[in-house]
């Protein structure tokens, strides 16, 4: 079998989505004993920051049995000029996978095309899929499922919310997204989702989250948005989730930021830290997700074995 990429919640279909979320489960209460990355390393290519995608990824690679590479696109050639296609045929002869966050979807897929081994999107301005994977089983572990269940997602259509489209397509569940005019989801990531379950843009925050078992939000300038931030602000008055909007949602929802959260934006201090809050414990999944996810794309399956 060819090598497979993790560019998109999509890439992987929902018995794989369960699999994947099933060993990370595992990983997480103790009962993973093997290092099916032994020997093996991952590149990780940031030319955005990050905190928890780079801590993750490091920590679980290690955990593992392998090596993880911090490459920043500042001063790897890339970031002279060096073509992506390039760049992934040089790392494949010395790698066993890749992750890269970068700005442009184009490029991580230009990526995947051109290497030889597997890559993983660690955030592009349209997608974040490790974080929904990580979201997931957030969701999992507080509701047990995510059949039946409502998510809202309130504020910006950025990479999150694509990235939520594409997993309420996957796997069937009812999506609610409330964005300011002309701050909406990507149009054909919609479409597309649109035709495979119910997902629904709707006139306003409360709308959206009335009896919603999950509620979510991001910030409201991304990176590479900065020059945007003061504009978003008034643009994105009223979305903020507040105590009175988790309120609306139904009484055992829990609420989810990706982070980093900017307090008294998008979120409120008071949810953010309050008994609905999962985030967290949203943090940490990005560790036993991305294992489990790691395991699947390079993992030495032999040695992959659950006691
Ligand atoms: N949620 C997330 O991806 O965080 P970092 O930007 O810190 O990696
Ligand atoms: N939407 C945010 C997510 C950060 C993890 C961004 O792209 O900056």
């Amino acid at each position: 079998m060819g090598k497979r990429d993790f560019l998109a919640i999509n890439d992987l279909d929902d018995t794989e989505v369960s699999g994947i979320l099933d060993m990370a489960a595992s990983m997480k209460e103790g009962s993973f004993i093997g290092k099916p990355l032994r020997e093996k390393t991952l590149a990780m290519i940031f030319a955005k920051s990050s905190t928890r995608t780079r801590v993750s990824f490091e920590v679980g690679v290690s955990q593992l049995g392998g090596q993880s590479l911090f490459l920043s696109s500042r001063d790897i050639q890339l970031g002279r000029g060096e073509p992506i296609q390039d760049t992934a045929r040089v790392l494949s002869r010395y790698v066993h996978g890749i992750m890269i966050r970068t700005f442009a979807q184009d490029d991580v897929v230009q990526l995947a095309r051109n290497a030889t081994v597997p890559v993983i999107n660690g955030l592009t301005d349209l997608l974040h899929p490790c974080q929904v994977l990580a979201d997931l089983m957030t969701v999992r572990e507080a509701h047990g499922t995510w059949e039946g269940i409502v998510v809202a997602w309130v504020g910006d259509g950025n990479n999150m919310a694509n990235s939520w489209l594409n997993a309420a397509g996957l796997l069937g569940f009812e999506l609610r997204l409330s964005c300011p005019e002309g701050f909406g989801p990507d149009a054909a990531i919609l479409d597309f989702n649109t035709k495979r379950a119910p997902v629904h843009v709707v006139d306003s925050p409360h709308e959206a989250v009335k009896g919603a078992h999950v509620v979510t939000t991001d910030v409201w300038a991304s990176m590479g948005q900065e020059d945007e931030a003061a504009h978003r602000r008034e643009a994105f008055r009223g979305f903020g989730v507040d105590e009175a909007l988790m309120a609306q949602a139904h009484p055992k929802a829990i609420f989810l930021h990706c982070l980093p959260a900017h307090r008294g934006e998008e979120v409120t201090e008071g949810v953010l830290e309050g008994s609905q809050s999962r985030v967290w414990d949203e943090a940490e999944n990005r560790l036993h997700a991305q294992k489990a996810l790691l395991v699947s794309l390079m993992g030495d399956h032999r040695d992959g074995d659950h006691d």
